[in-house]
């Protein structure tokens, strides 16, 4: 066969394959799905929900960070001290012991570690040590992430993860961090969501540095995180306990999809979304290789990650939906996300999409390391959704794991309502709702449910 024919039918081949499991996976019984609260998952699966200290302790707390600033400069709701983690952790520790779960994420804070350039707070790590000793205590692993989204100031004036020649402070932060916990510590992600930072602050421009469809150094940025991530894996490895720890990245796996899959203004956009914001990504992670040249950009984004040593322990997954794109005749708005009528549509601006979480699952397991699901929540103000999301969800992810994904562990996104960035506190994702002004929590009726699988899942 010539190597055109042999192409064309791969090509076909593909086409067939992707039409038939489209089918097989859309066609689940909702229903019984819905109606089934015995979960079949491994005995030694990490039940957890997951939070990020700035989300949690607000810009009060986590002062001089490129977020804090950026609350100041924009007219966007501020974060204050959300829900105060940073001083009621021992409380809050409590309420995690409360819903059964026997692992926390959580981020550590750069700017509180390490407040001015190369002067570490001996207090703040201890403070991370004493949450960890907590934990540890109450019977709950720790999962530690060392970057959600927030660099500090001093970070940012040098050009923080633009320039590459910066990398080195970020890493000698990590190094640091481990140092102090590693012994308590065996879980660590290095970056969450390199691609979401990316398509927020230099793409959609709503995260800091609010840069708008900014393509070349966007994909700078994803470039160098990526870069960083794997020096970062490497020094730590080589560090004591760096043998025993597990440490991966965490990617957000979203695509969008068009509404009509044969209407090129619904499907034109995502193509190179999808390509930049999750293409690109895996491939980095399954080959070691990121390369992307946009045609008509004279820079080519480049990087290759030394090829005799692994990329990562396990990779970190956080699936919150396939978003649907519409096409609508507006000049302002030519394209909105919307879900089909059989779907729910969360507080978030897109639909439940627990196929997605499932064919999400199938995809990442094609690195052949271990799987955590380091996030996955709705936003549901009403709690009318909440239930069902983690029926549905939960599901997806036991079909993956019955068909051999090595999935791990599960943290719900979030464990109470925190400050959810550019969409303040409108969001509401926690199993616990919270009052910001009295500090109140309340356990939410869906976190029942959370509570109820967690509780069998142990028993079986
Ligand atoms: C982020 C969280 C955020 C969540 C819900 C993820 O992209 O890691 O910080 O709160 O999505 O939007």
């Amino acid at each position: 066969m010539t190597n055109r024919k042999f192409k064309k039918t791969v090509f076909l081949l593909n086409a067939f394959v992707s039409i038939v499991s489209q089918s097989a996976v859309t066609d689940w019984d909702w229903w019984s799905c819905i109606n089934t609260d015995a979960v079949e998952i491994p005995a030694h699966f990490l039940w957890g929900t997951a939070i990020s200290e700035y989300q949690n302790s607000g810009a009060d707390c986590c002062t001089n960070t490129n977020w804090s600033k950026w609350e100041d400069e924009k007219k966007i709701e501020k974060s204050g001290k959300a829900c105060d983690f940073w001083n009621r952790y021992p409380e809050d520790i409590e309420l995690i012991k409360n819903l059964g779960v026997n692992s926390f994420r959580f981020s550590v804070e750069w700017c509180k570690i390490e407040p001015e350039e190369g002067k570490f707070n001996k207090a703040a790590l201890d403070h991370y040590v004493d949450l960890c000793d907590k934990l540890i205590e109450a019977g709950i692993t720790p999962m530690i992430t060392l970057h959600h989204f927030v660099n500090p100031s001093w970070f940012d004036e040098k050009g923080g993860f633009e320039e590459e020649k910066n990398l080195y402070y970020f890493e000698r932060f990590c190094i640091k961090v481990f140092e102090h916990l590693s012994g308590k510590v065996n879980l660590w992600c290095t970056i969450n969501e390199p691609t979401i930072y990316v398509f927020q602050g230099y793409l959609r421009g709503v995260f800091p540095p609010g840069k708008l469809m900014n393509m070349p150094l966007a994909l700078r940025v994803l470039k160098n995180l990526l870069q960083v991530h794997t020096h970062v894996y490497h020094s730590l490895k080589s560090m004591p306990h760096g043998d025993t720890a597990q440490i991966g990245l965490v990617h957000q796996y979203l695509v969008f999809e068009p509404y009509t899959s044969w209407n090129p203004l619904e499907r034109v956009p995502g193509l190179l979304f999808n390509y930049v914001l999750n293409t690109g990504v895996l491939k980095f992670l399954k080959t070691g290789t990121f390369n992307i040249k946009i045609p008509g950009l004279g820079e080519f984004f480049s990087y290759t990650a030394p090829k005799d040593k692994p990329l990562m322990d396990f990779i970190g997954l956080n699936y919150y939906s396939h978003p649907l794109m519409k096409g609508q005749l507006s000049f302002r708005d030519p394209l909105i996300t919307t879900n089909y009528a059989n779907e729910v549509m969360t507080d978030m601006p897109y639909r439940m999409c627990p196929v997605g979480f499932y064919k999400a699952i199938k995809h990442m397991s094609e690195f052949n390391v271990p799987i955590y699901i380091t996030e996955n929540g709705i936003a549901d103000a009403q709690d009318k959704n909440r239930e069902t999301f983690l029926r549905q969800y939960i599901f997806a992810m036991q079909k993956a794991i019955d068909e051999g994904c090595d999935v791990r562990g599960y943290y719900y996104w979030s464990l109470m309502d925190n400050y959810e960035w550019d969409m303040g506190y409108s969001m509401k994702f926690g199993l616990y709702a919270v009052d910001h002004d009295t500090q109140e929590r309340a356990l939410r009726t869906s976190a029942h449910y959370y509570k109820n699988i967690i509780a069998q899942s142990k028993a079986a």
